[in-house]
């Protein structure tokens, strides 16, 4: 074992590597280290050496933003600006809940003039902004995109891009058209960890890859907050969880291989929270007295007044008490039984991809996991990944050797709060970079690449439903 830089500095380098602006977080300390999580790290592994970019853009100007949608999503990627105001200035918001706006309008200082409500507002006033993110709700991102690329934005656009595939196909033609710079929010692209993973693939440290396994591990409570009450319940509505959720996943097993996807199968169904499984007596509402409160594992009273997970849907301050939490779960879905929800997306799907050369993968979302986070294990002709979303282990068949990529992204002050492992604010400084310098290629999820993976979820769940293997149409041409 080799130790180029003692134990005790390490976290004075980060610091160090903060102050530098330029430089990046990686350290290269070759130390044994037991790791533990999935049982699958040696004590006494190597540390792989791939760093941590900062987030700042390091741009001349600040590109100015308009925000369509000042939700979940569109505050994260908003405070890109409080953080670096010299990269980003959010001038406009547009959201129709009037808390919302208020709040991202005081919190950026944006004009009274340029704060709307329904997002055609915003449109009507023509082109007011270097870019515009769209984070709205799932069935309202085509129109507007397609408007505002017309308009001569550049875009930062929430997945999934759009709910069919020739409206996403529509929406690469228009970009192609206009020249615009789309960054589509495949955030996982930018989250360090799977640089790193990606890093390890192409330098060939497995060999040729033949093969993955992928899991999203959706989690209990997450599932039954957003995919059975909460804004992804309906397919119809939104888009087939395989797209809500899973975009990500293909698009991230796609971007690792870097491979056309030829052909899909794929299998999944709604299994458990249907009417059919409600416990005998429960009523509509977890507040409406249920006998089986005190033992369902998706009692809503548990969910968000005890453990008060997923809160920020409810609008609340901070310090909100249990009553006032509780009045939201007698009044919106999100206090409703997990059996009477209406709900009809797959909690289970499986789906097997062929790529380019015979290359395979095998994915699945599961809804029943104590946790989340991405597992991912690449079979290669020299060697092994596997990895669990925040540390991954690389095994050498011929030497034996173990190393380890474990940087601990949350603990890097810069990064506090980036969700996503930190894509969320490292996914905007490459879009702003992309936009100060207008050349698409500074970003990894291009629209054009987007539209590759959001086509590979259509031809899933197409088989998913049809019961055949699909071929995966050539959606770039
Ligand atoms: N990239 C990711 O990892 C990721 C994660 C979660 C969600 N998403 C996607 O981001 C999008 C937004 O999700 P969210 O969680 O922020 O939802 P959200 O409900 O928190 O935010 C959406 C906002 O849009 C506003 N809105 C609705 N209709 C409007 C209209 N006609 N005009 C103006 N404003 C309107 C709502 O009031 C709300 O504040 C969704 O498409 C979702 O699928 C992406």
């Amino acid at each position: 074992m080799t130790e180029k830089i003692g134990m005790g500095r390490r976290d004075f380098f980060k610091g160090m590597s903060l102050i530098a602006g330029g430089a990046t977080f990686g350290l290269t300390v070759k130390t044994g280290h037991a790791l533990g999580a999935n049982g699958i790290e040696p004590a006494g592994a190597e540390a792989l050496d791939y760093p941590v970019q900062d987030l700042s853009a390091k741009i001349s100007r600040p590109v100015t933003v308009a925000v369509m949608g000042a939700g979940a999503r569109g505050g994260t990627y908003a405070r890109y600006a409080e953080r670096y105001p010299e990269a980003m200035k959010v001038v406009a918001v547009a959201d129709t809940n009037p808390q919302r706006r208020k709040a991202m309008a005081e919190k950026y200082g944006v004009a009274k003039n340029r704060c709307y409500g329904d997002f055609h507002e915003m449109l009507a006033a023509g082109r007011i902004a270097d870019a515009m993110i769209i984070a709205l709700p799932d069935d309202l991102h085509f129109e507007p995109a397609m408007e505002a690329m017309a308009q001569g934005y550049d875009l930062l656009l929430e997945k999934p891009m759009a709910q069919t595939e020739q409206e996403c196909l529509d929406l690469l033609k228009r970009q192609r058209e206009t020249g615009a710079i789309v960054g589509v929010c495949h955030v996982l692209r930018y989250a360090p960890y799977f640089r790193a993973l990606k890093s390890a693939v192409d330098d060939g440290l497995a060999g040729e890859v033949v093969s993955v396994q992928h899991m999203e591990p959706i989690e209990y409570a997450h599932m039954a907050h957003s995919y059975v009450r909460g804004n992804w319940h309906s397919a119809k509505a939104t888009t087939p969880i395989i797209l809500a959720k899973s975009c990500h996943d293909l698009d991230i097993i796609k971007w690792l291989l870097g491979k056309r996807c030829e052909a899909v199968s794929a299998e999944g169904s709604l299994a458990h929270f249907r009417p059919e499984n409600a416990p005998d007596g429960a009523p509509a509402r977890c507040t409406d007295g249920c006998p089986h409160e005190a033992t369902c594992p998706y009692s809503a009273i548990d969910i968000y007044t005890r453990r008060r997970k997923h809160m920020h849907v409810f609008d609340l301050p901070k310090d909100c008490t249990r009553e006032e939490v509780l009045e939201k779960l007698r009044t919106t879905d999100y206090g409703r039984c997990v059996y009477r929800c209406d709900n009809d997306q797959c909690d289970h799907y499986v789906a097997n991809l062929r790529f380019a050369g015979g290359v395979t993968a095998a994915f699945s979302m599961e809804a029943f996991t104590p946790w989340g986070g991405r597992r991912t294990r690449i079979m290669g002709t020299r060697g092994f990944i596997e990895g669990d979303g925040t540390k991954f282990t690389v095994y050498d068949f011929r030497s034996g050797s173990q190393r380890v990529w474990a940087k601990k992204v949350s603990e890097i002050a810069e990064y506090k709060g980036s969700g996503h492992g930190g894509g969320d604010l490292a996914l905007v400084r490459d879009f702003l970079k992309a936009v100060d310098a207008h050349d698409e290629s500074m970003l990894s999820s291009s629209l054009a690449a987007s539209v590759e993976s959001h086509v590979m979820g259509f031809a899933c769940e197409r088989s998913r439903l049809s019961g055949r293997k699909e071929p995966v149409p050539t959606a770039c041409g």
